[in-house]
This record gives structure tokens, C-alpha cells and sequence, in this order.
């Protein structure tokens, strides 16, 4: 595995490491092409890389717009159309694109980051379609909340950061937060040959966020404040 970062210092011990920005597609071209160098050729390309932003659609500048579809849209176009005559060599190409609870459910301030993830989905369908006659799978994680920077961002920019924490917990039906290994897992799974059949599929890796409405039923229950005649014995 070689990770293409712009940051390479955070990654863990061990792990090969290509520095280049998503918004420069120089910088991709070379870090992909040096990657296929270190591995002698790419069979899965994920494209993971992202930045998030809060606001509404009123609140946030056209450069904030600009800046977060440059690298949660246009990355993911210039890391595969980069790939893709490593792509074409393998007899197992896949490609996981991570996507996100957010392009599947209206959530609160959050206009543009939804708006790249909305993106990512289609674009997920559309480069599904195109390639499956190559045997190129083409998938996408649909995470919920992660225990990364990028959600711990979140919580300390909240006012009251417990209760930040809190509600980025309880938004997942299972009452915590997913951990980033639990998308790792899915990704290797839609990479691997367990799935060959699977392409133009999202795979939600949400603890129950977009499917289920439990949150309050349990204590509801336990308090008496649910209505009884919905109370199966
Ligand atoms: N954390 C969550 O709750 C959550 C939920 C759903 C989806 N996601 C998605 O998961 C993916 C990973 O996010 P994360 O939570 O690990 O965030 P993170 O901020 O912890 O990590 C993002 C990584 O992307 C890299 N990156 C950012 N901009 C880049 C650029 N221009 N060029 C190269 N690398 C760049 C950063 O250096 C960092 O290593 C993102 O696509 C994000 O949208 C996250």
C-alpha cells in the first residue's frame, strides 16, 4: 500500500508514503505514477483524501465552495483518471470512493461538504457505469460519524464541546462513534475479490444513522413517556 497524502507525517509507522496535493494535478500524475513505481503496478485505488466545512448554503464564500469540491470532487477525478492505466493492467481492478452519511441525508449546516459528497455518489454510479466493461469495480463507503480529526474538529468548534460530543455520538443509532478502522474493513472488503460482483454500491458504514430511527425509544420506554398503544408486549 503507498498512501498519497499531503501530509505524510501522520501516517502510522511502516506505511509507504507519496507527499501530493489532491488540487494539483501535477502533483497527482506523479505521486500515482511513483506509487505504480514503488508496488510494480496498482490493482485498488481508494480515494479517501478530504477537508469538511460548516454553513449553511448562505454562509460560506464562492472560495470555500471552490476549495471544498477542488478536493473532495476534482481529487477523486485526478487520482483516477491518473490510475487508470494501472487500472487497466490489473486483473482485479477496484476503486473505493469514500463518500458519506451526507450524500444520502440532509444534515444541518453542512451546505457545501453535502453538496461534494452528493457529487462523489454520482460520480461513484457514473464511473461504475463506464468502467464495468473493463472489470474495473467502481464503490463508495457511505461512513457515518468517525472518530478522526476531521469530527473532532467538529466537536471543539462547538460551544459546549461534551455536549458536541454527545450529539456527534448519539447521531449513530448504536450510540458511538464509528472508528476508522471499521471503514478501513469495508473498503478492503469492496476492494477485495470477495466482491467481484459488487459495483456501483455504497456500503453504509453509519452505526444506523441513515437507516434506522431508534434514538429515544429506549428511554422513552423506561421513563413512560411513550405511548402505550405502541408498546408491543
Ligand atoms: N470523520 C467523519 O465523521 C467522516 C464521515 C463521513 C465521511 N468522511 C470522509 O472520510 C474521508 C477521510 O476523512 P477523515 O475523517 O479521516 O478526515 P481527516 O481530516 O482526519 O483526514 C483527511 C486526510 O485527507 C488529507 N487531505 C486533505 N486535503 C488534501 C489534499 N488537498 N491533498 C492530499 N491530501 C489531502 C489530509 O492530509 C488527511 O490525511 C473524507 O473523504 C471525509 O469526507 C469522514
Amino acid at each position: 500500500m503507498v498512501n498519497l497524502d499531503r501530509d505524510t507525517e501522520q501516517a502510522p509507522a511502516g506505511v509507504l508514503c507519496v507527499r501530493g496535493d489532491l488540487t494539483d494535478d501535477a502533483q497527482v500524475r506523479e505521486g500515482i505514477a511513483r506509487a505504480a513505481e514503488l508496488l510494480g503496478g496498482i490493482d485498488v485505488l481508494v480515494n479517501n483524501a478530504g477537508i469538511g466545512a460548516r454553513g449553511r448554503v448562505e454562509d460560506n464564500t464562492d472560495e470555500q465552495w471552490t476549495k471544498v469540491l477542488d478536493v473532495n470532487v476534482m481529487g477523486i477525478v485526478r487520482a483516477s483518471r491518473a490510475a487508470m492505466p494501472y487500472l487497466r493492467e490489473s486483473s482485479h481492478a477496484a476503486i473505493v470512493n469514500t463518500c458519506s452519511i451526507a450524500g444520502w441525508a440532509g444534515i444541518l449546516d453542512r451546505a457545501v461538504y453535502q453538496t461534494s459528497k452528493g457529487a462523489v455518489q454520482a460520480l461513484t454510479l457514473s464511473m461504475a457505469a463506464d468502467y464495468v466493461s473493463e472489470g474495473i469495480r467502481v464503490n463508495a463507503v457511505n461512513p457515518g460519524t468517525v472518530d478522526t480529526e476531521m469530527a473532532r474538529g467538529h466537536i471543539n468548534a462547538a460551544e459546549d464541546s461534551v455536549a458536541g460530543l454527545k450529539l456527534m455520538e448519539e447521531r449513530q443509532a448504536t450510540g458511538r462513534m464509528v472508528s476508522p478502522q471499521e471503514v478501513a474493513h469495508a473498503v478492503c472488503y469492496l476492494a477485495s475479490p470477495l466482491a467481484t460482483s459488487t459495483t456501483g454500491a455504497f456500503l453504509a458504514v453509519d452505526g444506523g444513522m441513515h437507516g434506522l430511527r431508534v434514538k429515544g425509544t429506549s428511554q422513552a420506554i423506561s421513563t413512560g413517556n411513550y405511548p402505550h398503544w405502541l408498546i408491543q408486549k
